[in-house]
């Protein structure tokens, strides 16, 4: 197949990277939701053009070896269905550039759109000294953190030192290495007695059934980034029921729910839940204040 326009430039190649996805029907949602979007993506990277500046560079012809390297990469993305994420080894989340590998999730955090804004009004501008991000994967919420609240401290765990190698290395390419702490550790295990302004998590929340019926894409992902028992609730539950421990008395507890939103809700149906809604108009981030976990301490099991 070639490309519809006869010249060989970036706007054509876009089309026919497009029209190959589409054909091949491809799952997307690692970073982009349409094939018009991804194929920007991979004409992007295969070029080398910073996507920011995509539309200058529409009429750009691409040479030889530019259409050789996209022809590769669009049928490795067909064949394989892995995440462009993967194999461009780049993500973007509020508005930031990642690192990325199969050792951690795509970066997609719904908090990352809260971050962007300072998590205004729930956080005040100054009202983060100290923040803990569980469940950090490659570091993108605690990244994001650390530049929306630039006096900050933060401690990003995860379970699985893979994803805090690739954590290591966003840190480093934002130089943040004296502000944010990585720290391998089952959920709170190793911050016992620490106090944060802050508990940030988008932990794994996908039930049994679920995880049966992934698309190709998410298969590509650490199942341990994902899985979280037949509920979806096994990590949430745990982070709810511990977070009250490690907030100071203003502090607040920002979580991505996701799909289990619904099960939270039914298993937790006294509380009344402050979901933020997104600019796609799901919610499924929750915000929890220190006072609100003192009232419902009893409903959380403490
Ligand atoms: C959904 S991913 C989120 C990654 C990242 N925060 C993001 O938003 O892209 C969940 C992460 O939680 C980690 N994880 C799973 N169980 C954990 C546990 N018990 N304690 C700490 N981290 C855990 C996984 O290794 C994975 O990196």
């Amino acid at each position: 197949m070639t490309p519809v326009q006869a010249a060989d430039s970036v706007a054509a190649w876009v089309q026919w990277v497009q029209s190959r996805l589409e054909q091949a029907q491809l799952t997307f949602g690692h970073g982009t939701d349409n094939a018009f979007d991804e194929a920007a993506w991979l004409v992007c990277h295969a070029v080398g053009i910073d996507p920011a500046t995509l539309e200058s560079a529409w009429q750009r012809t691409l040479d030889g070896a530019c259409r050789d390297r996209l022809r590769m990469l669009t049928e490795e993305r067909v064949r394989t269905r892995k995440p462009t994420a993967y194999l461009t080894q780049s993500a973007w989340f509020a508005g930031l550039r990642f690192y990325v590998d199969e050792r951690v999730l795509v970066p997609r955090s719904y908090i990352g759109e809260w971050l962007q804004d300072g998590l205004a009004p729930w956080v005040a501008p100054q009202g983060v000294q100290r923040g803990l991000d569980l469940c950090t994967g490659s570091g993108c919420i605690a990244v994001a953190t650390a530049l929306a609240f630039p006096t900050a401290s933060i401690d990003a765990i995860d379970l699985c030192a893979d994803a805090l190698e690739v954590a290591r290395i966003n840190v480093a390419a934002y130089e943040l290495e004296e502000r944010i702490r990585l720290v391998h550790s089952d959920l709170f295990a190793a911050v016992a007695g620490n106090r944060y302004d802050l508990i940030t998590a988008n932990p794994p929340y996908v039930g049994t059934e679920a995880m049966a019926s992934l698309p190709p894409e998410y298969r590509h992902e650490p199942a341990a980034a994902l899985a979280a028992g037949e509920d979806g609730l096994d990590i949430i539950v745990r982070i709810l029921g511990q977070a009250r421990r490690f907030l100071t008395d203003s502090g607040t507890l920002v979580l991505e729910a996701g799909s289990a939103a619904p099960a939270l809700e039914r298993a937790f149906d006294s509380i009344a839940f402050t979901w933020l809604t997104c600019a796609d108009g799901t919610s499924p981030v929750l915000v929890l204040t220190a006072a609100e976990l003192d009232e419902q301490a009893a409903a959380l099991g403490r």
